[in-house]
């Protein structure tokens, strides 16, 4: 059996995204199951390096994970020939110098979403990659979430027969730091627009690849941005202005006709099975695809209500819906797409979840933000 390293830098490491679902979910994760075994004679075995700005942090997480290359030296990691790949999960508005560096350094690029703030801005790095001939993509975890999976299983079996609309709900409460026994559990940056944050460029980019890959292709959008919590308190209890949007209420027009609707508010309390969840509506049955579950009813089991505010109602709606049983095990979302994007690397099996792709989302939630500065729906064009 032959063991191929794959040198991985993983920018920004020390993070929320970067440690928990790409460090130690993701990167080690594959290593600890002994790599991924692409063929009966050929394993892939990450290499991580983890880099950033901060020698202290780095090290602190080095030493916890076990990880043995380190560096705030992200030019000398670059020039390592042993570093194929350049992870980048920093924050949003430094994206674009750090893909320039990789892209010059000739790795293969693969980052968090969204890749920029503006539509030029992501195509031009995707466009840095394809005329580099350099292999990129972007994280679209949501896709290999088991509720997801669920749903696109009964899809394909013709469960729905044709699908009407789609009900999003995502979002939980998050705290302002006001009291120091409920600490803000998102970075104050989230809160910033001039620093990359807001929930319309965050979620948009989400809800983009999750429509087109399971409800079809997007056609137009009207949204309305909200900032309902105007001020909030940073990581050392300092007040600061949220300056940028942290609702928004977003409806999604698609080529097939099919109505999508998704509410995102960092300003909500969740009485709803899972931090997302999507209704599904369609003529032949129904579902509720969460996190993790899916539940549906089909119409041979849809209950014929009578409106009767006088008594309690007669029917349980929660208890009409069945889920759908897991199929197998289901792995990590970001770990899978990581094993997919290294095969791709290494083997050039097809990625399709590139750069390009990912400025699609960049291009809806900008188009969400245009349509909320001027009140009107805005169409959203081919990219
Ligand atoms: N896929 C998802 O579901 C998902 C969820 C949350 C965030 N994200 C994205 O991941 C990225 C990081 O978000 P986060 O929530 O982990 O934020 P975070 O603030 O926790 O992490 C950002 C990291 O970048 C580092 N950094 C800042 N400047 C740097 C520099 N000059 N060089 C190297 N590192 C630098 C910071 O020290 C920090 O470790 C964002 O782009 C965000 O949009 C994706």
């Amino acid at each position: 059996m032959k063991t191929q390293k794959i040198g991985i830098i993983l920018n920004g490491v020390t993070g929320r995204m970067g440690t928990n679902q790409h460090l130690i979910r993701s990167i080690l994760a594959i290593v600890k199951q002994g790599g991924i075994k692409v063929s009966d004679d050929l394993v892939l075995m990450p290499d991580p390096i983890l880099t950033g700005r901060n020698e202290n942090k780095l090290r602190d997480l080095a030493e916890r994970t076990g990880v043995e290359r380190f560096s705030t030296n992200l030019e000398k990691a670059l020039a390592d020939d042993r570093n194929q790949v350049f992870f980048d999960a920093s924050s949003t508005l430094l994206r674009a110098k750090f893909v320039e560096m990789a892209v010059k350094a000739k790795k293969a690029v693969y980052c968090e979403k969204p890749t920029a703030v503006t539509t030029a801005e992501a195509l031009r790095l995707a466009k840095l990659c394809e005329d580099a001939g350099l292999k990129n993509g972007v994280v679209q975890d949501k896709l290999w979430l088991p509720g997801l999976r669920k749903f696109q299983m009964i899809k394909a079996q013709g469960f729905f027969g044709d699908i009407l609309s789609v009900r999003g709900e995502f979002g939980y409460w998050v705290f302002t730091g006001d009291h120091p026994d409920q600490p803000a559990q998102r970075p104050s940056w989230n809160y910033r627009k001039e620093d990359g944050g807001g929930i319309i460029i965050d979620m948009l980019c989400h809800w983009r690849y999750v429509i087109d890959n399971l409800f079809g292709n997007v056609k137009a959008v009207s949204c309305l941005g909200a900032t309902h919590i105007p001020t909030r308190r940073d990581e050392s209890g300092k007040p600061y202005q949220a300056t940028a949007d942290d609702s928004a209420y977003a409806t999604f027009e698609l080529d097939n006709g099919v109505v999508c609707h998704f509410n995102s508010s960092w300003n909500v309390r969740v009485r709803r099975d899972d931090l997302l969840t999507m209704q599904v509506d369609g003529t032949k049955g129904s579902a509720v695809v969460g996190l993790r579950k899916c539940l549906v009813q089909p119409m041979a089991a849809t209950p014929k209500p009578v409106w009767n505010p006088d008594i309690d109602s007669p029917i349980d709606f929660f208890g009409g819906w069945q889920e759908v049983p897991d199929a197998g095990a289901y792995d990590n979302a970001f770990k899978i797409q990581w094993e997919l994007f290294l095969r791709h690397v290494a083997l050039d099996e097809p990625f399709p979840y590139t750069l390009r792709e990912g400025a699609k989302g960049v291009q809806l939630a900008e188009k969400g933000i245009e349509s909320w500065e001027q009140r009107r729906w805005v169409d959203i064009p081919a990219l």
